[in-house]
């Protein structure tokens, strides 16, 4: 199974009523080998019509974030936690997210990214909830690389907060350049060999 049958399943998925309202599923895309997995909470407007991920307002503070520390949108994966667009943009229910998440556990499990990074709390506490941890604030835990056990082995995950929540609050976005100037560090420390610090 690759990544293009992934998402092949998952545009034809009919698993949970949100395929009742989307227009297209979301399956995520970018590199296969991505070092980096961006992990967002589910597709909106734009992402649904389009079928392709982090599209809108939210999509082009993303795609800026991650000019702005020399890395592509080609170069990392893009994804959600749902692929289907929740509507009126409600949060996913609990049970549409485990009907879906063995999808995004294929897709880590594929690509096995150096570290995913969380956008926003949602995805943050659903991916560390996974592991069986429990933290209650995104802003605790925002830019820290927190050690997990997530997909059968242990990951690096980056909380940070969600773009569409620094447009939402200007004043949120140097905390989201803050945390995106931490995993340039993080990938550079990679280039240079110091595996230790992982
Ligand atoms: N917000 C998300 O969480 N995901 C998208 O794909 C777009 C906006
Ligand atoms: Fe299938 Fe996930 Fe879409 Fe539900 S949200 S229909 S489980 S792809």
């Amino acid at each position: 199974m690759n990544l293009e049958e992934i998402a092949k399943e998952i545009k034809d998925c009919k698993k949970c009523p949100l395929h009742l309202s989307r227009t297209n599923a979301v399956p995520g895309e970018g590199n296969p080998k991505a070092e980096v997995m961006f992990i967002g909470e589910a597709p909106g407007r734009n992402e649904d019509l389009q079928g392709r991920p982090f599209v809108g307002a939210a999509g082009k503070l993303l795609t800026d974030l991650l000019e702005s520390i020399g890395l592509t949108r080609s170069e990392v994966f893009i994804t959600n936690v749902v692929k289907c667009r929740p509507p009126h943009n409600r949060d996913p229910r609990p049970e549409e997210i485990e009907t879906c998440f063995p999808y995004l556990e294929r897709q880590v499990e594929l690509i096995d990214p150096k570290i995913i990074v969380a956008l926003g709390r949602h995805s943050a506490l659903t991916l560390l909830k996974k592991a069986g941890r429990r933290e209650g604030s995104i802003m605790r835990i925002r830019g820290k690389i927190l050690k997990i056990r997530l997909f059968g082995k242990v990951r690096m995950l980056m909380p940070t907060l969600h773009p569409a929540a620094a447009l939402y609050n200007p004043k949120l976005k140097p905390l989201l350049e803050e945390d995106f100037d931490k995993l340039k560090e993080l990938l550079g420390k990679r280039e240079r060999g110091l595996e230790e610090f992982f």
